[in-house]
């Protein structure tokens, strides 16, 4: 018997990410190995996110597609997980004809029956069950030999208590329930053994991490990774601001393993406004913290998340967003459109800002931002930055006025990150194949020659 191929097309965040890691390794031993075809797939997954509606769009939009290759071959199995899944459940069927499998969040562990009962059957399932707590075998330990990647996510917590009111997480990842440092700790040593160097640790809000279950915080969960052998870089996301303590800003001097990078969504600069998000913080106590974490190490770099257009934005409420940006200077910004979801409380909330306001607002947000990122990355000029190398640069089609020469030499071009998470392209004259292995998951000195808007471009030092 052949082996099956599986396609999984993952929408969202880092977590669907993970979870489509989590599928492949769930799969694996059933015989499906991954595939980029979707015309040879046995199995197609879409794994979704809920998070605006223009996902939720995409998702069926993809579904939908889908319809002529399921008509030439019936014993495709199609199946929809993730957000958008856990949110609609049997109204997917319904909706969408050709679909075999709806299943939840929650039900990944499942996921080898389902599919196996599916194929053996011809039924159509929806499995949107969750649960209130984390079980040890939600997990699976990454199967071997799917991913050569040098930097890796890791779950660490799931779900979210926190119910901001325009987001649906709560509600489509469930309560929040942390992993235990025993599981994470050996996920991240098994990880290591094949070839990872970097781990991002995910939650909704990390600095929650193990408080129900009575486990370390994270603080201490941090300490037992950084011992990790081999592994080289932390990372983690993301920081609720109302939780993000000293002892946490006090890690990022204690471990020499943890990049000096922090993701602080701040939503909006506003106080009327966080209070009717229910994000518990004012822009005082956001700025304070701020302050503390550049007192504390004055090299972080500093992003974040920002809603314009949220119900009853008024035009001063949104300049107090955009003073914020200019105060605090990020790094980098994600910017978003408020968008309604049916399950958040602020689809009831009165006064809605028209379509076009909200695009300019978010139009004023990124153009201020785009100034800052050029300045911060300008900054690095002449600097020698420590980076792990990811492998040959994926966008090798470079604009080519942005990529300085060198000499005529040619080589292959590289990526990576600083510490700091800025990406770094740079050119190695050796032939690809035998520098792979060696450049891969190393770390670099690189001096930086020029900055370009969203990444920079150096010369390796040794
Ligand atoms: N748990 C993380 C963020 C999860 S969602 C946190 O607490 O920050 C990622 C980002 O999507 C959010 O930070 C927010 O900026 C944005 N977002 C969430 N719901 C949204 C909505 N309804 N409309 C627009 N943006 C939204
Ligand atoms: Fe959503 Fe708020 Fe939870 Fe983040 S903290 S996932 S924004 S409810
Ligand atoms: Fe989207 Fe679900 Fe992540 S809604 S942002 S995929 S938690």
């Amino acid at each position: 018997m052949g082996l099956k191929k599986l396609f999984i097309n993952t929408i969202g965040c880092q977590m669907n990410v993970y979870d489509s890691g989590q599928i492949q390794s769930r799969l694996a031993p059933l015989g499906y190995e991954p595939t980029d075809n979707l015309a040879i797939a046995d199995v197609i997954i879409l794994n979704t996110c809920a998070i605006r509606a223009k996902a939720e769009q995409k998702a069926f939009s993809f579904l939908g597609r889908l319809l002529p290759l399921k008509e030439t071959k019936p014993e495709l199995i199609i199946a929809m997980g993730g957000c958008v899944a856990q949110q609609e459940g049997q109204k997917v069927l319904s909706r969408m004809p050709h679909v075999d499998l709806v299943f939840g969040t929650h039900a990944i562990r499942r996921l080898p029956q389902l599919i196996q009962r599916i194929a053996a059957t011809r039924c159509r399932i929806v499995d949107i069950e969750m649960a209130a707590t984390i079980s040890a075998d939600d997990f699976t330990p990454s199967h071997p030999g799917l991913s050569s990647d040098v930097s890796a996510f890791v779950t660490i917590m799931r779900g979210c208590d926190n119910y901001c009111t325009y987001c649906v997480v709560p509600y489509v990842r469930g309560r929040e329930a942390s992993r235990t440092p025993d599981e994470i700790v050996s996920e991240i040593e098994h990880l290591v053994d094949h070839g990872v160097r970097e781990v991002t640790l995910l939650g909704q809000n990390v600095n929650s991490y193990g408080q129900k279950e009575g486990f370390c915080n994270f603080a201490q969960l941090l300490d037992r990774v950084n011992r990790i052998k081999d592994l080289v870089r932390i990372r983690f996301t993301t920081s609720h601001p109302k939780d993000l303590s000293e002892e946490l800003m006090l890690a990022f001097n204690r471990l020499e393993k943890l990049c000096p990078h922090i993701h602080l969504p701040v939503q909006s600069g506003a106080d009327a406004v966080l209070k009717r998000m229910n994000r518990r913080y004012n822009r005082q106590q956001y700025l304070d913290k701020i302050g503390l974490l550049r007192t504390i190490h004055p090299d972080i770099a500093i992003t974040s998340d920002i809603i314009v257009g949220f119900p009853g934005e008024t035009e001063e409420e949104f300049e107090d967003t955009m003073s914020l940006i200019d105060q605090v200077g990020f790094d980098g910004l994600f910017a978003f459109i408020y968008s309604d979801r049916p399950n958040a409380p602020a689809v009831r909330f009165e006064n809605k800002i028209d379509e076009a306001i909200k695009k300019e607002r978010l139009q004023k947000v990124l153009i201020c931002q785009e100034a800052f990122t050029r300045k911060k990355n300008r900054a690095l000029t002449g600097s020698i930055q420590e980076i792990l190398v990811d492998g040959l640069s994926k966008h090798l089609n470079y604009i080519s006025e942005d990529r300085p020469t060198h000499d005529g030499k040619d080589g292959m071009q590289w990526s990576g990150r600083t510490g700091t998470n800025k990406i770094v392209h740079f050119m190695q004259e050796a032939p690809a194949d035998a520098w792979n292995q060696m450049l891969t998951g190393r770390t670099m000195e690189i001096m930086i020659e020029k900055a370009m808007s969203h990444s920079l471009w150096g010369r390796p030092l040794s």
